[in-house]
């Protein structure tokens, strides 16, 4: 239910004006001053709020400029008396939604909230899209495997059921439940990722359902959970074959019950998310050795999407390479008919991961346009360090004096620009590739920047 919060020291406007939202379906809290409102604010996760301009304590001004700092996603609504109308005025300039004039009316009440809650869910969908929108997150590949997953994709993401994605590591798990979210109609919500083997087991059941002030030692403030805050949306529960057993009976026990109490709280809360899990491992397998919960594996099987390895399709093995080396690079770039023979007899056990990190280093140490069976024998045997690293590249590292293809047996020239190329591409992934902020930080003029780039092919939107 959407929260709604009044801050007003007058009983009599509290009273009629929660009356009034509560008869819409809002649930509403009140506040007598503004630091009663913050303190709740901190706790509850409300949608929009009415805040007085007159208050004893803190100021109505004040309070919103705390407000807007701390909790930018609340819409506040001003009000004022006819006599601090300029008061009001300013409070929209600082970012307040609307004002209402006292003695309030019941139906600019209504739609001031009505649209305040608009706008307030189409900005948080704009939010979501930008972050989940990139058509690049499509998985990319002709085999016959890989159009079947696709199909599946949309298939699944036409219904609300669960889904378990399995596959060996670098397979595309992540991606494929991003596909779905992004097909499915929750596309605008938030899609949440939990890694299930990164947090620490006495860590977890905070981080999915979330905690009340107080709750252990170190809950200073209340925390919305995943499942919280992935409500509406999806929650890609990620390695979930690491899960320990009794996080698993959580899981399980929300799943059945479709709601979720913070750890030290004593309310339900509802839920509406859409499970997606994955993992690498055998679950049936997990299930038959009693690490992992066979009425959980059904309940998340619902639907199985089981990801080839590459080695399953090696027809995708060249398309993929050309595709993640044209992501990058504008150039005309072309794979020699050994080189792709080559890759193709590679066993790949990092899978497309793997590949993608082959394309990085050819994108850095290679500067022709034609990829031959040399340069692509030479850097996949050479294995760096970064190969297991999921994105960005590790630059230190690379700079090695020894082995047949390091910058130090290249000729000045050739060298120092194998050296910038590599520099610019580390340096722009770690400025979220814009040009302007890179340029920025490194400290040479954007237009310098640009050039740079273009001469190495260097693609700079995501
Ligand atoms: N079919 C594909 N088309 C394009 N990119 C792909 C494809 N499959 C995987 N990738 C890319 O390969 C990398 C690894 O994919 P992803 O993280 O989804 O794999 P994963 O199965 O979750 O791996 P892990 O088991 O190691 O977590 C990502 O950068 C992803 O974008
Ligand atoms: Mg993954």
């Amino acid at each position: 239910m959407t929260k709604l919060l009044i801050i007003d020291d007058e009983p009599g406007i509290r009273k009629t004006l929660a009356a009034i939202l509560e008869d819409e379906g809002y649930q509403v809290l009140t506040a007598e001053d503004a630091v009663i409102a913050l303190d709740i604010l901190r706790r509850e996760p409300v949608a929009a709020l009415f805040l007085d301009v007159l208050l004893p304590n803190m100021g109505g001004i004040e309070a919103l400029e705390r407000i807007r700092g701390e909790w930018p996603e609340v819409e506040v609504i001003v009000m004022s008396g006819h006599a601090n109308v300029n008061m009001a005025v300013r409070a929209v300039k600082l970012g307040a939604f609307d004002f209402l004039e006292k003695p309030l009316s019941l139906d600019k009440v209504l739609t001031s909230c009505r649209n305040a809650l608009t706008v307030r869910r189409l900005r948080e969908e704009n939010r979501n899209l930008k972050q989940n929108a990139p058509s690049k997150d499509e998985l990319i590949g002709s085999s016959e495997a890989i159009q079947r997953i696709r199909e599946r994709i949309i298939q699944a993401a036409a219904s609300d059921a669960r889904l378990l994605i399995t596959g060996e590591n670098g397979t595309g798990k992540e991606l494929a439940a991003r596909a779905v979210h992004r097909h499915s109609r929750r596309a605008g919500r938030a899609f949440v990722e939990v890694n299930c083997a990164a947090i620490p087991d006495a860590l977890l059941e905070s981080e999915l359902f979330g905690h009340e002030k107080g709750a252990f030692t170190d809950a200073v403030t209340c925390r919305r959970g995943r499942f919280e805050l992935a409500s509406g949306g999806t929650l890609f529960l990620d390695e979930i074959g690491d899960m320990s057993l009794s996080a698993q009976a959580k899981v399980l026990r929300v799943i059945q019950e479709q709601r979720i109490e913070r750890v030290g709280g004593e309310k339900t809360i509802e839920t509406d998310v859409r499970i997606v899990a994955a993992t690498n491992k055998d679950l049936e397998q997990e299930c038959d050795r009693g690490r992992f919960r066979r009425d959980l594996y059904f309940r998340l099987n619902v639907i199985p999407i089981n990801l080839p390895s590459l080695r399953e399709r090696k027809e995708d093995i060249p398309v993929l390479l050309l595709y993640f080396l044209k992501e990058r690079d504008a150039g005309n770039i072309v794979l020699a008919e050994e080189a792709a023979q080559f890759l193709t007899a590679y066993s790949w056990p990092g899978n497309v991961r793997e590949l993608k990190n082959l394309a990085e280093r050819i994108l850095v140490m290679y500067n022709g346009d034609r990829i031959g069976l040399e340069t692509v024998r030479d850097l996949l045997q050479e294995k760096p360090g970064f190969s297991e690293k999921k994105s960005g590249i590790s630059f230190p590292g690379e700079v090695k004096n020894s082995g047949p293809n390091t910058i130090f047996n290249l000729n000045y020239t050739e060298a120092k620009a194998a050296f910038e190329k590599q520099y610019l591409e580390f340096q722009l992934a770690g400025h979220d590739r814009s040009v302007a902020r890179t340029a920025e930080a490194i400290g040479i003029y954007p237009s310098n920047l640009h050039a740079k780039l273009k001469k190495y092919h260097i693609r700079t939107e995501r």
